[in-house]
Formats: structure tokens, sequence, C-alpha cells
């Protein structure tokens, strides 16, 4: 079903047609990186140049996280997932690494990654945001692992599984040497002093002026003044998007499974004074009114069977989990008949819709089969759009640095790589095949 809607998608999309179309690549002859994704707890840049962190003064020397955590990745993350030191609030049974295969190789026009890993969850992580009707009205239904609703039984664990990949040309000081660390800091959402709300909303950057935030997320120490990185000590307007012209941004791109496999689609952002999408449109958008809680598109029974789930349809993988405007959706229907129990999707995905930088990432196929994911990622080398994405080249090398977010987690509870470097068609850590 869900592969059938998706060939309804591509036909509606023709409008969006690619230069060339991306090569399919024969992975048996690609060769595979084996890289262990472990879990980081809340080790936060400020912790790891702390008094806690025995590395701390060697990593403000410039040292790589590698030169002293070579092969550490098992004993780091089985240790920091049970608890104590940098994990104040562990998640029960979670695991401490995810063993991650990864592929490269390219063509002229085409970076293509293959990526493949377990999951801990006995199926597809594709529920987000979903709305159960309560006989009156529609509330939001399940969350995160670590929210407290989901931690107390009131609500079950329902959230999305995510790939996400960062990546850099060399622009960003350190990255290749400390990767993703660089962009988590004290104050972001679950770590330790996170900052919500009023505080968020005043600040002329993040608040109603600005960003219009209520939370802190990623961003790199060179859009702060102090040496701190506070999250609220921010450069100008004008000194941040001059750090951005010339290229001291991460690109972060993440496939998610709930809100955009669906339409073979990842986001695309990037991060420098916040973690921030690409301009156009992304690949999903809300699919309710939320001052009203009224859903804006139903399913449509004629082609999927029935216009909403039930709590017992997730996991079923015969029915769709997500709402796609041009694939199986028609406009919400109040009097429709809705009964107590009633479940729809809160977020409206389209491909048609998506545009801009904010929709780079259009041919990107994964699947799930007997626990494991694997993920075919085709990135142009050169999107067009340099003032949020890293512009490749054959012959050059990179620094990328991967996540995944596993069984119903977001935010730290995730699972990260050291950085590693990427040549195109050059010799490196992960070096891409030259596709002849
Ligand atoms: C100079 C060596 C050195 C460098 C460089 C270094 N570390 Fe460490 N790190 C250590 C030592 C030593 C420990 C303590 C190990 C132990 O207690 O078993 C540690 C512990 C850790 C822990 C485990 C925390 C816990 O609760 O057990 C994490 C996570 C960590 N380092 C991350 C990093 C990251 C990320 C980087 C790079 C940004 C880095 N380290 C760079 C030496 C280093």
């Amino acid at each position: 079903m869900r592969y059938l809607l998706v060939g309804i998608a591509l036909a509606a999309s023709g409008g969006q047609a690619l230069a060339a179309e991306p090569a399919s690549v024969d992975w048996g002859k690609i060769p595979q990186k084996p890289v262990t994704l472990f879990y980081p707890g809340e080790s936060t840049y400020d912790w790891i140049i702390g008094k806690g962190h025995r590395g701390a003064r060697s990593v403000l020397q410039g040292k790589s996280c590698v030169s002293c955590h070579e092969a550490d990745e098992k004993d780091i993350g089985e240790k920091v997932v049970k608890g104590g030191g940098v994990e104040p609030t562990p998640i029960a049974g979670k695991n401490g690494v995810i063993d991650l295969t990864v592929q490269a190789a390219h063509d002229a026009e085409y970076l293509y990654f293959r990526f493949q890993w377990k999951s801990n969850l006995n199926r597809e992580g594709r529920m987000h945001d979903y709305m159960r009707f309560d006989g009156k009205t529609w509330k939001w239904y399940g969350h995160d692992r670590n929210d407290k609703v989901v931690r107390s039984g009131a609500q079950p664990p329902l959230y999305e599984d995510r790939f996400s990949i960062m990546l850099d040309d060399g622009k960003v000081p350190m990255f290749a040497k400390q990767g993703c660390w660089l962009t988590c800091h004290n104050g972001m959402r679950d770590t330790r002093n996170q900052v919500v709300g009023d505080p968020v909303k005043k600040h002329p950057i993040f608040g109603e002026t600005g960003l219009k935030e209520s939370d802190i997320r990623k961003y790199l120490a060179s859009s702060r003044t102090d040496a701190a990185a506070s999250w609220d000590k921010t450069k100008s307007r004008a000194e941040i998007d001059k750090i951005r012209k010339e290229g001291g941004f991460l690109d972060l791109m993440q496939w998610r499974v709930a809100r955009s496999a669906a339409i073979r689609m990842a986001d695309d952002g990037y991060v420098l004074e916040y973690r921030r999408f690409d301009p156009g449109k992304n690949p999903f958008s809300w699919n309710v009114d939320r001052k009203t809680m009224t859903p804006l598109y139903m399913f449509d029974a004629a082609k999927v069977g029935r216009k909403a789930l039930k709590a017992e349809d997730i996991g079923n993988a015969a029915l769709p989990a997500a709402i796609i405007r041009e694939g199986n959706a028609v406009a919400y229907d109040a009097n429709a008949g809705w009964q107590e129990g009633d479940i729809l999707p809160g977020r409206l995905l389209s491909r048609v819709d998506a545009k801009g930088s904010a929709a780079d990432n259009n041919a990107v196929d994964g699947t799930w089969k007997d626990s494991t994911y694997t993920l075919v990622w085709a990135r142009k080398l050169d999107t067009g759009h340099p003032d949020d994405d890293k512009i490749m080249k054959v012959g050059g090398t990179y620094t990328v640095a991967f996540a995944v977010h596993d069984d119903n987690v977001t935010t730290r509870f995730h699972h990260v790589s050291f950085p590693f470097s990427l040549g195109i068609g050059v010799d490196a850590d992960i070096k891409a095949t030259t596709l002849k």
C-alpha cells in the first residue's frame, strides 16, 4: 500500500523533475565501512571542556576525540546509557550502541550513501504527533520515551525513528576533530538547565521578533560572544549572516521515518545560531489547526479503506502511517461520524508542495525488513544553494558525522558517531567509489 501511494506521489510531482536522475548503484560492489554509533547522554560541549571530563584540557588545545577515544565507542555507549555520570535520566532497557554500515559512491552529479542498521523496536518507527478522538475533541496521542507522560505510563511511546547526516567542508573550525559535540550545549531541549518559553520568546534573535521559537536547539559556538557559548549571548543578526555567507555553518539532513520517508524525501537544514531548516517548504507541515485542534485532512477511505486509524492499527505495515496530501488524503470532515479511539496523524506530508532548498533531499529511499533499516540516499554534489548547503566537488574531502534516533526517542536520546573524513573519489575514512 505504502509503495503504491509513493507511486502516485511521484507521478504527481512531475513538475519537480531532476536535471539527471540519480543512478541505481550496485551496492554489492561498494566497500562497506563499519561505524559504531554510541549513546552520548548529556555530554554537551560545556561538559566536554569542563571539570567532569578528563580529556577537557586536550579538547581545548584542539585534540580530536578519537586521539584518546579510538575504538572506545562501545565502552562509552554501554556505560553512559545505564545512567549516572552524563546521563541523569536513563531510559530503561535502552541499547548503548548501534552498529551502522556505511557505503558511499558518486558520479558527476550525485553523492550516494547506503546505510544499514538494526532497530531496537520490532516495527518501523513511523508514528509521530498522532491525534486521538476522545468522543468530543482531538487530543495529542503518544510521545517520546523521555516525556513525562510516557515515563508515567499515561501515554504510549510513539515517536519517529530518524537518520541524520552532518556535513562540513572544513569551514567549521574543529568539526573534523570534535564532530557534533560542537553543536550540543547546556540550555538546549532536554539538557541541563534547558531554557523554554518566555526567556526564549523575549530574545531578539530567537523570540517573537526573530525566529519565533520557544526553546533552544543545536548551535555553533561561533554564533555566540562568550567563551562558554551561552544560549543567549548571540552575535548580531548581521554578524551571523556574514558567517553563514562565508560557509561557517554545518549542513544537517534528517531522514524522518514518519515525516519524510513515505514521500521518498529527507529534510534539509543547517546549524549555526540554531538548528534551522533551509528556506523553501519542508516535506512536512501540520495536519491540524493547533489552536482549535481541528484536523485539516483525513485518510481517503476510497484509497486506504478507512478514514482514520485505531490504536491496534499502529505497527500494521499494510496500512499507511502518514497522510500524504497528493496521495491518500481528503479534506477533514467534522461530520464524518468520528468515534472515540479514531486516530489521525497530526502531520501532513507532501512531495509536490515541498520547495526550494528545503526540498533538496528528494531521492531518499528507506526500507525496514526483519528489524533492519536500509537507507539509500542520493544528494546532489552541488544543490545550487550555497547559503545553506555544503557544495561538494569530485576529488574533494569533507567531514561527515551520523546519528540514529531509535525506538521512540528525540533530542539527545540518540546514538551518534565521531566525525569521519569523506572523499569524493579520493582516499578518506569513507571513500565514495567513483561510478563508471
Ligand atoms: C586527552 C584525552 C581525551 C580527549 C581528547 C577526549 N577525551 Fe573523552 N574522556 C577521556 C577520559 C580519560 C575519559 C574517562 C574514561 C573513563 O573514566 O573510563 C573520558 C570520558 C569521556 C566520556 C564518558 C563519560 C562517562 O560518563 O563515562 C565521553 C562521552 C567522552 N569522554 C567524550 C569525548 C568527546 C566527545 C571528545 C571530543 C570532543 C573527547 N571525549 C575527547 C579522555 C579524552
